[in-house]
C-alpha cells in the first residue's frame, strides 16, 4: 500500500519483456514513478523508449500476448501486476483510462460513436439508456463536438481525425477517471487543432481534478501542460525532474540532445531526434550506460565507467533525479560551456 494519500499512481520497477522470434526484447526496464492526484507527468523519449508499452503494462493491456510484466503497480494504493485481470478491467474506463496513440485502433469501426459512448457508461453504471445517452451527449458537447444531435448517430470513418480525437477524449473522460493515461494525444493532428485538444485537457482536467500522464514527443506540450517530467531512453527511465528543474538544470546528457532541438521554448511543434547515431537494441542492452555509444561526454569520464556500467538513477536536488557518471560539477561545466538549460519560460 502507498502511504501518501495524495499519490493516484505509484509505478515501482517495472519491466516488461517480450519473447520473439529474434531473442527477449527487453523493452521496459525497472521504471519508477508516482503522479499526484490532478497533476501531470509527461513521458517524453524517442521512438521505441518504451513510453507506449509502460502505459500499456499499467493498464493491463499487455495480457495475453508475448509479453512478461513485472514489478508492482499501485493506483489508489491497490496492486494491478497482480490483481485478478478482471478486476483490473473494471477500473479501466472507469477510474483509470487512456487515449491511445492511434484513434481509430481504438473506435469500433461498426460501432456510431454514440452506440460506443453509451456503452462506455453503461459498462461501469447502473443507469438508464437514456440517461447513459444523455451523458454521452453532455461530454461530446464537452469536447467541442459541433452539430452533437448528428454527429452522435456517425460512424468513426464519417469524422475528421480531430474530431475522432475528441471522440477518444469523451469516451476515456466519460466516467470521470481519477487517472488519464495520454498516449501523443495530439501528434496525428494540425498545429490550430493540437492546442484546441491540448486546451481542452486542461479544461476537463481542472473540472473532473484527473491525473494525467502524458506522453508526448512535444517539448512544447511538456513546458505547457506538464507538472513533473520522466525522460525515457532505451526502456530504462534516464532523468525525472520537475518541469522547471527539467528545463533549467537538465543533467543527463540525452536530456540535453533533446533541450538542444528546442531554441526556444516558445516555439512549439519540435520533433525530438537531434542526436546523431541510433537507440540501443532492446534485444540486447549494453552493460554500461544505456546512452553511452551516443554519449559525446563518455571520454569525461574515468575507467571506462559509462562502458562498465549503466549509472544508478540518482538525486540531484529534490525533486530531481538522473542517471550519469559524469560528476554534478563536470556536468555544470558542459552545462555553461553549451549553454544548456536555462531557458525562460
Ligand atoms: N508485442 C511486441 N513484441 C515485441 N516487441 C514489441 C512489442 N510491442 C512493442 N515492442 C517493442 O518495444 C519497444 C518499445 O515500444 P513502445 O511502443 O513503447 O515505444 P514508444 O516509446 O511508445 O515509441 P513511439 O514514440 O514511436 O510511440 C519497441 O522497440 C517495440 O518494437
Ligand atoms: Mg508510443
Amino acid at each position: 500500500m502507498t502511504t501518501n494519500s495524495n499519490i493516484i499512481l505509484e509505478v515501482k520497477n517495472l519491466n516488461v519483456e517480450f519473447t520473439t522470434d529474434d531473442g527477449v526484447v527487453h523493452a521496459v526496464n525497472n521504471v519508477s514513478y508516482t503522479v499526484e492526484r490532478g497533476k501531470t507527468l509527461a513521458i517524453v523519449g524517442e521512438s521505441g523508449s518504451g513510453k507506449s508499452v509502460s502505459s500499456l503494462a499499467i493498464m493491463g493491456l499487455l495480457t495475453g500476448t508475448n509479453s512478461n510484466v513485472t514489478g508492482e503497480v499501485f493506483f489508489n494504493g491497490k496492486e494491478l501486476i497482480g490483481a485478478d485481470p478482471e478486476e483490473v478491467r473494471k477500473l479501466r474506463g472507469d477510474e483509470m483510462a487512456m487515449i491511445f496513440q492511434d484513434p481509430l485502433s481504438a473506435l469500433h469501426p461498426y460501432y456510431t460513436i454514440g452506440d460506443q459512448l453509451i456503452e462506455a457508461v453503461l459498462v461501469h453504471n447502473k443507469i438508464s439508456d437514456e440517461a447513459a445517452r444523455e451523458r454521452a451527449i453532455e461530454m461530446l458537447i464537452k469536447v467541442g463536438i459541433p452539430s452533437v444531435d448528428q454527429r452522435i448517430d456517425e460512424y468513426p470513418h464519417q469524422l475528421s481525425g480531430g474530431m475522432r480525437q475528441r471522440i477518444m477524449i469523451a469516451m476515456a473522460l466519460i466516467n470521470g477517471p481519477e487517472l488519464l493515461i495520454a498516449d501523443e494525444p495530439t501528434t496525428a493532428l494540425d498545429v490550430t487543432v493540437q492546442a484546441q485538444i491540448l486546451d481542452l485537457l486542461r479544461e476537463l482536467q481542472k473540472e473532473f481534478g484527473t491525473a494525467i500522464v502524458l506522453i508526448t514527443h512535444d517539448l512544447g506540450v511538456v513546458a505547457d501542460l506538464a507538472d513533473e517530467v520522466l525522460v525515457m531512453y532505451g526502456g530504462s527511465a534516464v532523468e525525472h525532474a520537475g518541469v522547471r528543474e527539467l528545463f533549467y538544470e537538465p543533467q543527463m546528457p540525452y536530456t540535453w540532445g533533446l533541450l538542444a532541438s528546442l531554441p526556444q521554448i516558445s516555439v512549439k511543434k519540435e520533433q525530438l531526434d537531434p542526436i546523431p547515431g541510433s537507440p540501443p537494441s532492446l534485444l540486447n542492452l549494453p552493460n554500461g550506460c544505456v546512452f553511452e555509444p551516443r554519449c559525446a561526454f563518455k571520454n569525461q569520464v574515468a575507467n571506462n565507467a559509462c562502458i562498465e556500467s549503466f549509472p544508478e538513477l540518482l538525486e540531484v536536488s529534490q525533486n530531481h533525479e538522473a542517471r550519469c557518471h559524469l560528476s554534478e560539477p563536470q556536468r555544470l561545466a558542459i552545462r555553461i560551456d553549451r549553454k544548456i538549460g536555462k531557458i525562460n519560460k
